[in-house]
C-alpha cells in the first residue's frame, strides 16, 4: 500500500477558521430561486412561501453567507422591480439567462429568507446596465435607518428595521466579454472606485468587494488585477475570484487535482494585490473573496445554450442542473482544503450555487429535496472545521497530470480549537486506483481520542444521488482509524475525501 504522513505544530497557524469560508451564492438563475428556496404552494412552503425542506436542508449544509442577485443576472437588473406589492411588480425578459423574471421575490425577501436562517446577507449591485446612482439607492433602501424616502420606502414595504447589509460586491464578472457591459480594467476600475467611495460615504463600515478576474484562464488574468486595483486600493477590501473545474476527456488523475490550480490561482492574486500595494506604498492588505467556486460542466451547458431557439423564454428554466458524483464530491473536498489553507488572505467564499444550479441540494416542484453528493464535504468541513488553521505538512508520492504538472496523491489541513479541546484533519487521496496508508503525527496536539471518522468514496466514483436514490452516496464510518500515543492512522481509499475529528487535551 501507498503510504503518506502529516505533520504539524499548533503554534504555526495559518489563520482562524473564517465562518464566511462557508458561505453559498443564490442567482435569479434557472430553478434556484423559483421551485429552489421559494415555491408557494409547496407543502412544506411557509407563510412566505420558502421552502421549509429546502430550508432545513441549507441550515444541515452549515451555510453562514449567501451572495445575491448574482451572478450575471446582476448585470440587467432592477433592484426596485422586487420590493413593494407583488401585483405591481414588472415581469422582465432576463438577457443574461435568456428567461422571463416574475420579480416575485426580491430583496426583502431573499433579506428575511437570510435571517431566518441566521445567514449574512452579501448584495452585488449592478454595474453593467446601471451605475453610482443606483448603487446609492439600494444602500440606503437597504441600510439606512428611516426618515429618508427609500428608507421609508422600505418600512411601508413591511421591513422598518435595515437589513444592516454589510458585504458589498461592485459588479460581477466585469472583465467577461458575456457580461451585460462589460468593461476593460481601466474602465471597470474607475467605475468601481467612484461607487465605492460613495458608497463608503454613506456607510463607512461596508466592506466591498471588487472584481477581479472571472477565472485564471482569461487573457486578461492578472494584469486585470493589477489596473482594477491601482483604481480601487484605497476604497475596497476585497477582490473576487471565480473558479470552476470539471472533468475533460475522461481524464479523470488530472480532475482530481484541480484545487492545485485553485491554491495557484489564490497565490498569483494575493502576489498582484500586493505588489500594487507595495508599489502605492500603502501598507494595507487586500484580502480575497473566492465568491464563485464548484465544479460545473461548463463545456456542455455551452452546447446546449448554443442550441436553444431564440424565441424560447420560459420562467425558471432548468439551467446547469449538474449531477455529482463521488469524484465532483472529492473535488469539492479538496478545494475547501485550499480555501482553508490560505485563510491568511481568503476571507470569504461562495460556493457556487446553493439550489439546483450547479448546487449540493436539489428539488422537484411540488416535490421532494434531496443532498447531491457535494453536500456532504461541505456540510460536514463547516460543522469540524472550528478555532484555527495549522500548517500542515504533507509528504506522499506523486503523480503527474496533464493539467497540473507532479502533484501530492494526498492533500491535508488540519484545524485546531485549543479552546474547545478538538482539532479535525481533512483529508483527500486523489489516487484513482490505490489505497493510501495515512499516517499523522499529530502529538503537538494532545489528542485524546478519535471522535467521529468518515470518509465519502465509492467502488463506483461517477456513482451519484438522486430524486429516487438520494442516497446512494453518503459519507461512510472511515476505515483503520487509530490513535496511539498522538500518532493517528488511517487508510483512505482510491478517490476519497475523510474527516477525522479528535478529542485534544490542550484546553
Ligand atoms: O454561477 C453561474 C455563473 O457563473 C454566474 O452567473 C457567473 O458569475 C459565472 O460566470
Amino acid at each position: 500500500m501507498l503510504r503518506a504522513s502529516v505533520t504539524v505544530d499548533p503554534a504555526a497557524i495559518v489563520s482562524p477558521v473564517h465562518r464566511r469560508t462557508f458561505g453559498s451564492f443564490v442567482e435569479h438563475m434557472g430553478r434556484c430561486v423559483y421551485t429552489g428556496i421559494y415555491e408557494p404552494g409547496h407543502p412544506t412552503a411557509d407563510a412566505d412561501g420558502f421552502r421549509r425542506d429546502v430550508a432545513d436542508l441549507v441550515r444541515e449544509l452549515g451555510v453562514t453567507t449567501v451572495r445575491y442577485p448574482g451572478g450575471n443576472f446582476v448585470s440587467g437588473y432592477r433592484w426596485e422591480d422586487g420590493v413593494g406589492p407583488r401585483d405591481r411588480r414588472p415581469v422582465r425578459r432576463d438577457l443574461a439567462w435568456h428567461s422571463i423574471e416574475t420579480n416575485q421575490f426580491g430583496l426583502d425577501e431573499f433579506t428575511a429568507w437570510c435571517r431566518g436562517l441566521d445567514i449574512e446577507p452579501m448584495m452585488a449591485v449592478n454595474l453593467g446596465t446601471r451605475g453610482l446612482a443606483e448603487a446609492l439607492d439600494l444602500l440606503e433602501y437597504c441600510n439606512h435607518p428611516g426618515g429618508t424616502h427609500l428608507s421609508d420606502q422600505r418600512a411601508a414595504n413591511g421591513h422598518p428595521e435595515p437589513h444592516g447589509i454589510r458585504m458589498w460586491c461592485l459588479g460581477n464578472e466585469m472583465d467577461g466579454p458575456w457580461q451585460i457591459g462589460h468593461l476593460d480594467a481601466r474602465s471597470y476600475g474607475r467605475k468601481a472606485g467612484q461607487v465605492a467611495r460613495a458608497m463608503r460615504m454613506a456607510d463607512r463600515d461596508l466592506e466591498l468587494v471588487v472584481c477581479g478576474s472571472s477565472g485564471s484562464a482569461m487573457p486578461t488574468f492578472g494584469q486585470w488585477e493589477a489596473t482594477v486595483l491601482e483604481e480601487t486600493y484605497d476604497a475596497v477590501d476585497h477582490i473576487s475570484l471565480h473558479a470552476y473545474y470539471e472533468e475533460r476527456d475522461g481524464d479523470l488523475a488530472d480532475f482530481l487535482g484541480s484545487s492545485t490550480d485553485m491554491d495557484r490561482f489564490i497565490d498569483s492574486v494575493v502576489s498582484t494585490a500586493d505588489a500594487v500595494g507595495a508599489r502605492l506604498r500603502d501598507p494595507k492588505r487586500i484580502q480575497l473573496s473566492f465568491d464563485e467556486w464548484n465544479v460545473w460542466y461548463l463545456s456542455r451547458h455551452q452546447a446546449r445554450a448554443a442550441a436553444q431557439p431564440a424565441d424560447d423564454w420560459q420562467v425558471a428554466p432548468r439551467v446547469i442542473e449538474d449531477r455529482y458524483s463521488v469524484a465532483d464530491a472529492v473535488v469539492v473536498g479538496n478545494m475547501l482544503i485550499s480555501l482553508l489553507r490560505h485563510g491568511d488572505r481568503v476571507t470569504a467564499a461562495s460556493q457556487a450555487q446553493l439550489v439546483n444550479v450547479i448546487a449540493p441540494i436539489m428539488t422537484e416542484p411540488g416535490g421532494p429535496a434531496w443532498r447531491q453528493t457535494v453536500f456532504h464535504p461541505f456540510a460536514l468541513t463547516a460543522r469540524a472545521a472550528r478555532g484555527r488553521v495549522l500548517h500542515t505538512g504533507v509528504t506522499a508520492p506523486r503523480y503527474t497530470t496533464a493539467s497540473h504538472g507532479e502533484i501530492p496523491l494526498l492533500d491535508a489541513v488540519v484545524t485546531f480549537d485549543e479552546e474547545e479541546g478538538t482539532a479535525s484533519l481533512f483529508a483527500v487521496n486523489r489516487s484513482t486506483d490505490q489505497h493510501l496508508a495515512l499516517a499523522a503525527d499529530l502529538r503537538g496536539l494532545a489528542p485524546t481520542a478519535v471522535t467521529d471518522a468518515r470518509t465519502l468514496s465509492d467502488e463506483d466514483p461517477y456513482a451519484h444521488n438522486t430524486m429516487d436514490a438520494p442516497d446512494r452516496v453518503v459519507p461512510r464510518p472511515a476505515g483503520g482509524v487509530t490513535l496511539d500515543g498522538g500518532r493517528l492512522s488511517a487508510v483512505l481509499p482510491p478517490v476519497s475525501w475523510s474527516v477525522i475529528t479528535l478529542s485534544t487535551s490542550r484546553n
